[in-house]
């Protein structure tokens, strides 16, 4: 299985010829350029966090070209299908559902959701995503919260995707506090240094996770790990 960074909260899991594709923020962002365009994508699945224009970013475009099926609540889900997106699987907080992959969990996020244009995105969210034989947590933008206890308890979490770029989301101090509560092997931050409000030092966060207990796998835009 590989995964893959597009920069910002961009990424893709590719296993057994199914690709995931996590907030397509593609065509404006700043760490796409000369990695990745949106028509190169080529994903069975979307999945969206919430509904800011740096996650929602390039769905509609790649949904219509892909046909790849939309995973997100149901505000994102209608959202999008009032703009012609047709393939869609709504969740909502706390569900799950069995992909042909591998079960996905829709967790909460401690954030706030809305549409470029102002429309009610639902709640923000994360998902932890059940696939061959690893389990993978996106945060989504959010802050450390009490009940991460319980996933790190429900879920042996192989890698969290964890913001760490301080503002709008935890900074890396919250994210060792999510780590403490989720354990999990591996982690990959995210949601940094793609505007100024969110530039951060990464060798400073690197030693907070180290500090903490916890070894930080920062990757370059167009990067791949293999799980
Ligand atoms: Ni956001
Ligand atoms: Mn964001």
């Amino acid at each position: 299985m590989k995964l893959t960074f597009f920069g910002h909260s961009a990424f893709q899991i590719e296993s057994n010829g199914t690709t995931l594709l996590f907030d397509p923020f593609i065509s404006d962002n700043p760490h796409t350029e000369g990695v990745v365009t949106a028509d190169d994508l080529e994903p069975d699945y979307l999945f969206l966090t919430h509904a800011h224009a740096d996650h929602w970013g390039d769905t509609v475009s790649i949904a219509k070209r892909t046909g790849a099926q939309l995973v997100a609540n149901f505000e994102i889900v209608t959202y999008a299908q009032e703009q012609g997106v047709e393939n869609v699987q709504p969740m909502n907080t706390g569900g799950g559902w069995d992909f042909p992959f591998g079960r996905v969990f829709q967790t909460y996020a401690r954030h706030s959701s809305s549409f470029p244009d102002g429309t009610y995105g639902g709640n923000p969210n994360g998902y932890i995503v059940h696939i061959e034989d690893k389990c993978i947590y996106n945060l989504g933008d959010t802050s450390p919260f009490a009940e991460m206890a319980w996933y790190g308890e429900e879920h042996d979490i192989d890698l969290a995707l964890m913001p760490v770029g301080d503002c709008f989301t935890m900074d890396a101090a919250g994210a060792v506090r999510a780590a403490d509560m989720l354990t999990p092997r591996q982690i990959v931050p995210m949601h940094y240094d793609t505007f100024p409000f969110i530039e951060i030092d990464m060798d400073e966060c690197k030693q907070t996770f180290k500090r903490g207990g916890f070894s930080l796998k920062p990757l370059a835009p167009g990067e791949s790990l293999e799980l």
